[in-house]
This record gives structure tokens, sequence and C-alpha cells, in this order.
């Protein structure tokens, strides 16, 4: 039989495309309106490549139950293609052997140039890239309601404690709720680092919530950081405990409450919601740490697969992910800055400009420190006895200031 050459080019073509082609599942914890529209900007990247995007999403802020299913699916020898992990964590699932290397990748498309050294270290295992990164989120932030600030006659963004407690007061008397939270574990956390960097600075915070330094953390810094702890917690409403982060975040955009402590996702869910930043919200650094930032990079690791149109799919994604116009498309919706360095910042808002040059300075003066709430700092384990440390002293207002701290330094001892 005499086969057609036309239709046998198109047959090899065909062969060749769906063999370079392939599916990727991707775990994440991107569930909120912000954060879905973000992710959405990757999937329909790598859609266009011709990959099929299995949508692996766990509810829950913070990433905690995604990273409890993560382990599962691990140890049960079905991991995903790719997970977003981040910070030590990343070194813990290398030395487990389990991480594909994206050594090829990234020299191809010269990952050692264009990421801060800052940032290429936590992606690298051993000298090898394992992990590929997609942001810089910066978590010391507060954001507020300027329709309940002006109800309240508070002239503008607090920068010291003092002003902070001054305005809540405020907002009080004015009958509206001053601090919208959710009592979860790492909410708490988020509140608490931002504390200890005003109250403390920038070494303190790094001798005590990354070293864990036991002179520090039985301080009176410490113990000054806790007592502002305590105080914002009597400017929370009742419902507070288990509420999501972005229906806090609900709460300042809908007049109800007047500030969030929070990372700059929450700039994502201001957004998502059609939001003008500097008229609808207002973002300053957290009381007290205008000159310091602490980081929070999200990444995505890939783990070792066998089938080689998951191998391909897996190094798309890593190429995606950092290429300029994913990382200016992301970053817009998510709230965070690019973590590629000289990208352009012309299409960005005042906050995440205010990011970009903080991320830059402080980088220079000792300011710029990983958050611990987020996964940047500590191993998982030290992590997460802290923050039940903090969060047991947050839910209980009868232990005293002492007793906290030495819960608090305690828990960080036996790591
Ligand atoms: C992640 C963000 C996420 C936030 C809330 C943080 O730890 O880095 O990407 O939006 O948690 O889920």
């Amino acid at each position: 039989m005499k086969l057609n050459p036309l239709l046998c080019a198109a047959a090899v073509a065909f062969t060749m495309s769906s063999a370079i082609a392939g599916e990727v599942e991707v775990l994440h914890y991107w569930t909120s309106g912000g954060e879905a529209k973000s992710a959405g900007e990757l999937r329909s990247m790598m859609q266009s490549k011709g990959h099929t995007w299995k949508d692996f999403a766990v509810a829950g802020g913070g990433g905690d139950n995604a990273m409890t299913v993560l382990k599962s699916r691990v140890v049960s020898g079905n991991p995903p293609s790719a997970a977003q992990i981040k910070g030590p964590a990343i070194q813990e699932w290398a030395a487990e052997g389990v991480l594909a290397n994206l050594d090829t990748v990234a020299k191809a498309e010269n990952w050692d140039k264009v990421l801060p050294a800052v940032v290429a270290n936590v992606m690298k295992h051993k000298g090898n890239y394992v992990a590929a990164p997609v942001n810089v989120h910066r978590v010391n932030w507060i954001w507020a309601s300027p329709e309940v600030l002006k109800k309240a006659g508070v002239a503008g963004m607090p920068k010291t404690l003092d002003e902070f407690f001054a305005a809540a007061d405020k907002i009080k008397a004015a009958g509206l709720i001053p601090v919208a939270h959710g009592g979860q574990n790492w909410q708490d956390f988020t509140t608490f680092e931002s504390v200890v960097l005003g109250v403390g600075g920038p070494k303190f915070y790094q001798d005590a919530l990354v070293k864990l330094d036991q002179k520090a953390l039985t301080s009176d810094t410490m113990k000054k950081s806790l007592e502002a702890f305590r105080k914002i917690k009597g400017y929370t409403d009742a419902s507070a405990p288990g509420r999501d982060w972005n229906l806090a975040t609900a709460m300042v955009m809908q007049g109800k409450a007047g500030f969030q402590f929070m990372g700059d996702w929450a700039k994502g869910e201001f957004m998502a919601a059609g939001k003008v930043p500097g008229k609808d919200f207002l973002c300053a650094a957290a009381p007290g740490t205008a000159n310091a930032f602490t980081f929070n990079v999200d990444s995505f690791a890939m783990y070792k697969l066998k089938d080689a149109g998951a191998q391909k799919a897996q190094a798309d994604l890593a190429a995606a992910i950092m290429s300029p116009p994913f990382q200016e498309v992301f970053n817009l919706n998510k709230g965070s800055i690019p973590v590629r360095l000289n990208m352009p910042m012309d299409k960005f808002d005042d906050c995440a400009k205010l990011s970009s040059k903080d991320f830059v300075d402080t980088a220079k003066t000792g300011g710029l420190v990983p958050s611990v709430a987020h996964g940047m700092a500590i191993s998982p384990a030290a992590e997460g006895a802290i923050k039940d440390a903090v969060s047991q002293f947050w839910n209980n207002d009868r232990m005293s200031i002492d007793d906290g701290v030495k819960s608090i330094a305690s828990a960080a001892r036996n790591q």
C-alpha cells in the first residue's frame, strides 16, 4: 500500500507534539478570589504550550492543609508533578531525594543572573536548583479602609505602634471594629512577627525568631512585644477565631473594620474585587517596620517523575514561572512583586512600587528578614512549635506575659 506523504508528515508531527506535551498536576493552596485568579494565569500559560493542567488545589490559607495532603501523596509513591512549597521545606524535601533537578532550565534561562542571591539560595539544594520562584510577598503590611479612618477621625496611616493604638481607640469609639483578624495560628503569627519587628527592629527579629536565641526570646523586648500583641487582640471582634484571612480582608473592604495585619496577598483580594489602591484601600508598612521587609517567596518544586511528557511539562512549567510576561501578569494579580531582577514596574501600583524599593533598600541595610509565619526562616517543625505557643498565648487572656515568654522560649528550645 502506498502511503500519502502529506498524511505521513502530519502523523509524524502529531506524534512529536503529543510526545512533548504532558500533564502537569499542580498542588497549591490558592483558592481565594485573588489567589485563584493568579493561579489561573499559570494554568493558561501551560495550556497555551499544549500541556494539560490538572488542578490540585487544597483550600486553607498559609498552606498547612496542603502540606499535609502533599506528604501523604509523596509517601504513598504518587507525588504531584509540582507543589507550592517554600523556604527550608524545599531543603527537607530535596534531602529526601524526591525532587527533580531543574539545572538545565535554570542554566538555559540564566536564573543565577536574574534572581537575587537571597532567593536563589533558597531554591537550591547542594548547589542544584530544585524549585522555581514565583514572586516576593512582603508580610509586614497593614491594610486599611479609608472610609473607616475618615468616620473615626483618623488622619492617616499609623507609623508607630503608639499611633496605631490611638487610631484603634478612635475606631472603637466610632462603633467599628479596629482590627479584622482571623484566629488561625498562621494569622496570629503573621501579626506577631510584625509586632516583634516593630518593637525590636530587624536585628532583634533575627536573633529571637530566626536564630531562636534564648537570650533574645526571654528578653524585655520580647515581653514588650507580647504586651503589644495582646493589646492588639483587644481590638479584634469576638467572631475572629477560625475566620479565613480573606474574610477578614472583606471586612476592611466593606468598611466594617479599620485595619488588617496581613501580607500583600490581601492586595490581590482587594484588586480581584475591583478596588483601587489609595482610594478604596490603603497600605503601609506595619507600625514601626518601615525600615524592614519580611520576605515570603512562593515557589514550586517539581517531583521526580518517569514519564517523558510529564518531565517536559515540568521543564516548561519552570521556564514559564520565571518568564518576564508571567512574572508581570501573575504578580499584578497576586499582590506581590516579581522575583526577577530589573523587571519594569510601570504597570504596578504604589504599594507594589514601595515594596520593590524597600526590598532593594533593606537588602543593603540588613532590614531584609525571612518571614517565620510563612515558612521562610526555620524548619517546619520549629515553626509549628512556636506558632502553637504564640497562638496559645493569643487565645488565653489569663496567661501572664512572663508565662507567655517562657512557653514560646521553651517551644523554640526543644527544637
Ligand atoms: C502564601 C501566599 C498565600 C497566603 C494565603 C502565604 O503563605 O505565600 O501565596 O496567598 O499564604 O494563603
